[in-house]
């Protein structure tokens, strides 16, 4: 336990800014090993390396900070004062529920791709579902400005309720994600020729055309997406839930000129 608890040191800077550091901590420590182990599985085959560098990345980092925090949180009970001990109780509620949605990313994933993803259809308030995922987004952040235009009323949608908000929390998280700080992200709905398209539009750096196809793809990022931190499910994932639906989720979008996705479902007849 000991050797993986943090430092005096480690133990202010974690108080001071929270699970950056803590993850930063541990990335540094296992950086040299983990990077010849990638490099090594890298070579065996492309798709190995996908799934190799999302568990080093997207799951190795939020799981030292967690176990991390624990083990110091277990070993320097006693000297650590009450914030301190709310930081770590922090970083460990953040990363777990960072960890959480990774997973169940990667449970949805192999479950579309084995044919087994299970739907329950029901008769879907699209307007009432919008207006619970933006305020939501409102609530959660101030990284964004969130533009809504959702008309009252929208015809109904036949659909999975919890599988068409995870769709549009989605759309949302990619456009705040790729988003500059303090810019707009607008969402709108409408009713046309028998469908309701949702549009989540952004403006941050967009995706060259050549890209326009593989973002959809399993583990499929784009140049820009580098820098942060993503495993390139979220959009697999959106468009086969759209697909389930007999919709479509397109993009729209050119380098330096933002980018909107569009979401069409069949209204009910
Ligand atoms: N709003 C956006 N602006 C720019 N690029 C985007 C946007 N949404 C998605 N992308 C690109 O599409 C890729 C795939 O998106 P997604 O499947 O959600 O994966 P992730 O967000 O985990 O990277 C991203 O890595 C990024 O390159
Ligand atoms: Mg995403």
């Amino acid at each position: 336990a000991e050797r993986d608890a943090f430092g005096e040191d480690e133990v202010e800077l974690v108080t001071l800014l929270g699970r950056f550091v803590a993850a930063a901590v541990q990335n540094i420590r296992t950086y040299e090993a983990e990077r010849a182990t990638v490099e090594e599985l890298r070579r065996l085959s492309a798709l190995r390396a996908d799934f190799v560098s999302l568990v080093s990345h997207e799951l190795r980092s939020p799981m030292a900070a967690v176990i991390g925090s624990v083990r110091t949180l277990q070993t320097r009970w006693p000297e650590l004062r009450p914030e301190q001990r709310d930081a770590f109780l922090a970083v460990i509620g953040d990363e777990t529920s960072r960890l959480s949605d990774l997973v169940g990313d990667v449970l949805d994933t192999s479950r579309i791709e084995a044919g087994t993803f299970g739907y329950t259809f029901s008769d879907v308030d699209l307007a009432e579902l919008l207006r619970e995922a933006t305020a939501a987004v409102t609530l959660g952040q101030d990284a964004v400005r969130l533009e809504v235009e959702i008309p009252p009323v929208l015809p109904r949608v036949r659909g999975d309720r919890d599988r068409l908000r995870q769709l549009v929390d989605n759309l949302l998280a990619n456009a705040i994600k790729y988003s500059e700080l303090g810019a707009p992200v607008e969402l709108d709905a409408s009713a046309r020729n028998g469908t309701v398209r949702v549009r989540v539009r952004d403006f941050g750096p967009g995706i060259p055309l050549e890209d326009h196809g593989l973002i959809f793809e399993k583990f499929g990022r784009s140049g820009v997406a580098d820098a942060k931190p993503g495993t390139g499910l979220g959009l697999f994932i959106s468009r086969s839930f759209a697909e389930a639906h007999g919709g479509t989720l397109r993009v729209d979008s050119r380098p330096g000129a933002g980018a909107t996705f569009t979401l069409t479902l069949p209204a009910e007849p």
